[in-house]
């Protein structure tokens, strides 16, 4: 077992932008910035409903989670080609590697795109072309994550999975997204059930802004591996006694949370509280252009408001790589590099 230095507290912030981590909860048509979207409908000739770069910006001011996603499939509606896709997906590429993220397992929505009459293949080709850079230039290894929208049918949802087989060898799993309240987990059973047949690993967003109920249906009627958010969990012991013995993760977004006012403030986050009680929670960005911040930033003010520390951080860390689906050989070689980063920083090494 690592023995975790202690770390002075003013030290802190160097040491979560330093330690390697993995990035399990990004949304990357949510790393679109602003710049990035004048630029895409300027080149496109897409029309888009705000004047100048601040306009749209100072409309980024959340009541809810549905107000949030409005905004957000209107900034998407500026991706056209597959490089649009690609320029999208390696932007977020660069901050991940500044943010130190040496793995990154990443959601897309195809459904944004296909409604508008953007090919499958279009989506995914510049998805996985940003991919195959990322790992040759940057040393980041990444997989795509194909979510379903929830707030459409499971029919749908069927029909995107159609669409996306002959791209298969691009996505490792599927996940659940879109507006969470009156579209429950069990709404798209059958297709997790296909799904899961057919080799994809599987997640789902639930107990964000929805019921506990959600999160116990995506463990057992969908079958998920990980829940994403999944914040809701500390209001039920059997629940949060479950998640530990199974060492399911949480993937937890802890600015998006505030934005969304799934809670008033980071200091009331629950964050803390789960990760002593042994989850295996994770600390991600969720819509970072959205939200205030990449994962650094997430890390940075997380652990000033909750006064978390340097076992924190090493645990935050060891169980990003952990609920990774990667393979075990690598998750070893993670977690070495990971101690060697606490060694080193404090001097011991
Ligand atoms: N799609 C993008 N971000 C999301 C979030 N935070 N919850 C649900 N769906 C999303
Ligand atoms: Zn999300």
């Amino acid at each position: 077992m690592f023995k975790v230095p202690e770390v002075a507290q003013n030290r802190l912030p160097d040491l979560l932008k330093l330690m390697p981590k993995a990035e399990l909860h990004i949304h990357i048509e949510g790393s679109l910035e602003p710049e990035l979207i004048f630029r895409l409908a300027k080149r496109n000739n897409v029309a888009i409903a705000f004047k100048s770069i601040e306009e749209l910006r100072s409309a980024y001011a959340f009541t809810n989670l549905q107000t949030f996603l409005d905004i957000y499939y209107a900034g998407a509606s500026v991706l056209i080609h597959e490089q649009d896709f690609y320029e999208m997906a390696w932007e977020y590429f660069l901050k991940a590697s500044s943010d130190n993220v040496v793995h990154a397992e990443i959601f897309f929505d195809p459904q944004t795109h296909t409604s508008r009459g953007i090919p499958m293949k279009t989506i995914i080709e510049g998805l996985a072309r940003a991919c195959r850079d990322a790992a040759e230039k940057l040393q980041i290894s990444s997989a795509l994550i194909l979510c379903f929208l929830r707030h459409l049918s499971e029919q749908e949802a069927f029909e995107t999975l159609e669409q996306a087989l002959p791209f298969k060898d691009h996505f490792i799993g599927v996940g659940l997204d879109s507006s969470e309240l009156g579209h429950p987990p069990e709404k798209f059973a059958a297709v997790f059930a296909k799904c899961r047949d057919l080799g994809l690993h599987l997640v789902a967003h639930a107990g964000e802004e929805g019921p506990i109920e959600y999160i116990w249906s995506a463990l057992k009627t969908l079958g998920v591996e990980r829940i994403d958010h999944g914040v809701q969990s500390s209001k039920d012991p059997d629940l949060i006694k479950y998640l530990s013995s199974k060492r399911i993760p949480l993937t937890v977004c802890p600015l998006s949370n505030v934005k969304l006012k799934v809670f008033a403030h980071l200091s009331e986050h629950n964050i803390g509280q789960m990760l002593e009680k042994g989850l295996c929670v994770t600390i991600n960005s969720d819509d970072p252009a959205y939200f205030g911040g990449y994962i650094n930033q997430n890390f940075i003010e997380t652990f000033e408001a909750l006064k978390l520390d340097a076992h924190h951080a090493y645990s935050l860390a060891h169980n990003s790589f952990e609920a990774s689906f990667a393979s075990a050989v690598q998750k070893e070689e993670w977690y070495r590099e990971l101690g060697q980063c606490f060694k080193r920083f404090t001097g011991k090494e």
